[in-house]
């Protein structure tokens, strides 16, 4: 596990994008795998000004989402279908087939999940994969619990996150309680894994995530284990990690 420690958000979001857009200039029909959630947003807007003004191009690019809230309408606000429209996919030359979002609203949540894991393998395995990382330390919608799961599942929401996620919803009621999420195995067989935190708030789970035990009480300890993972976090998540642990960027 490689560790880069940047100033602040703004040089995290950059270090991110040139990170995505390398992948994506070295191999044009990259698989991505990618994330949701506040910590990419910055990451999202610079891979948006390197379409238009450094000609990088997402026309073979195809990519799957990794978690979807159930039983919230695709066009709620707060649907990750939308948030990946509104950050990336309307703003960049990305074909609409090839993008792949858990959908929330199917009728058979098993038989889906099998078909979105196999549309996986059959484009050939994930290239990379984004992540953020919970104040739990959950990956996806991964919560911390007994087991890691192999695949896409449904997964009951934590106490934890549901308040955490509140944030953008006008009530904590309004929060859904599932989801459809990849995966710790899902994430696990990406050939590539980056990383993102930011802010004190992710320092713990940093922590743990680096130097801790791998358990699946923090799931992102996991990541230990894989080959080929970066974190890009900024200096306040990485606040709890000894300075030999990390490298400045
Ligand atoms: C959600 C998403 C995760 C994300 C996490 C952290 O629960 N399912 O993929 O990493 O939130 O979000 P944020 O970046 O807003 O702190």
């Amino acid at each position: 596990m490689k560790v880069y420690v940047c100033k602040n958000y703004e040089k995290m979001s950059a270090f991110a994008a040139n990170y995505l857009a390398a992948q994506v200039i070295i191999k044009p029909n990259s698989v991505l795998g990618l994330a949701t959630g506040s910590t990419p947003i910055g990451m999202y807007k610079e891979l948006v000004a390197k379409y238009q003004n450094e000609g990088i191009s997402f026309k073979n690019v195809t990519t799957f989402n990794l978690d979807e809230y159930i039983d919230l309408p695709k066009e709620n606000e707060n649907s990750y279908y939308t948030f990946m429209h509104e950050n990336l996919f309307d703003k960049v030359d990305i074909k609409e087939e090839n993008i792949n979002i858990p959908d929330g609203s199917v009728e058979n949540f098993e038989v889906y999940s099998k078909e979105f894991e196999n549309k996986i393998q059959k484009c050939g395995g994930i290239d990379l994969q984004v992540l953020g990382i919970g104040n739990n330390a959950h990956i996806g919608f991964n919560e911390p619990g007994d087991t890691f799961s192999n695949s896409t599942s449904v997964v009951e929401l934590t106490e934890s996150t549901i308040l955490a996620n509140s944030r953008f919803f006008e009530s904590e009621d309004e929060v859904p309680k599932k989801a459809i999420s990849m995966g710790i195995g899902s994430i696990m067989r990406a050939k590539k894994i980056i990383l993102l935190a930011s802010g004190k708030g992710k320092a713990e789970a940093i922590h743990k995530t680096v130097n801790g035990e791998v358990k699946p009480g923090v799931p992102a300890s996991i990541l230990q284990f894989h080959r080929d993972v970066v974190l890009v976090i900024d200096e306040d998540a990485a606040s709890l990690l000894e300075e030999s642990s990390y490298e400045r960027v």
